[in-house]
């Protein structure tokens, strides 16, 4: 598969765990916490969206457009990595409440949900930006060899096969180009 077709569609993976997480969010008041489902979304986006998806871009992709004179700093290349990392402490908010929210606190609840809205919305507009200004700047910026190298480096490290289990459970499993469901499926899903 091209490269950036990959990363775009590892991109439609995490939005629809985007939505299942956002559902969740909506619905925490007057339902027992739902910690199992936290869990398992954390798990998926430390491992994927902050783990291999991260990994791809930051590791492979961005240093051979860098190559290819794009500014690291300051660019699109910078706005995206930032972005990683504001997530990174945003996921950090929610894991940190989890237990408290579990045991009942209106304030660590609160927490989740604002810590959690806060990473659904950053997300969005990251993945945004990236798929209409970052990865059209790729696509016109790489050589067909560094597509290939790209290529070469994808298949070396796939993401982890959990995210497709995840992933199916919550709508669809965009990992094998047959996504599906959506955020309405998405509320279907009980820890
Ligand atoms: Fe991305």
């Amino acid at each position: 598969m091209h490269p950036i077709q990959a990363l775009r569609d590892e991109h439609q993976l995490i939005e629809q765990v985007l939505s299942a997480v956002e559902a969740r969010l909506e619905e925490l008041d007057g339902v027992p916490f739902p910690r199992v489902f936290f869990d398992r979304a954390l798990a998926f986006l430390d491992t994927f969206a902050d783990g291999s998806h991260r990994y791809r871009e930051e590791r492979a992709l961005f240093p051979l457009m860098e190559a290819r004179g794009i500014a690291r700093r300051g660019g699109p290349v910078g706005t995206s990595e930032g972005d990683h990392d504001y997530g990174r402490v945003f996921l950090a908010g929610v894991r940190e409440n989890l237990d408290a929210a579990e045991s009942g606190s209106p304030g660590a609840v609160a927490a989740v949900r604002d810590y959690g809205a806060l990473y659904v919305r950053l997300l969005r507009h990251h993945i945004g930006r990236e798929e209409t200004v970052l990865f059209p700047l790729a696509e016109t910026a790489l050589t067909t060899s560094d597509l290939a190298r790209l290529e070469r480096q994808f298949a070396l490290a796939p993401p982890p096969a959990s995210c497709r289990t995840f992933a199916a459970e919550v709508g669809g499993n965009p990992c094998d180009g047959r996504a599906g469901g959506g955020p309405t499926r998405a509320v279907t899903l009980r820890s």
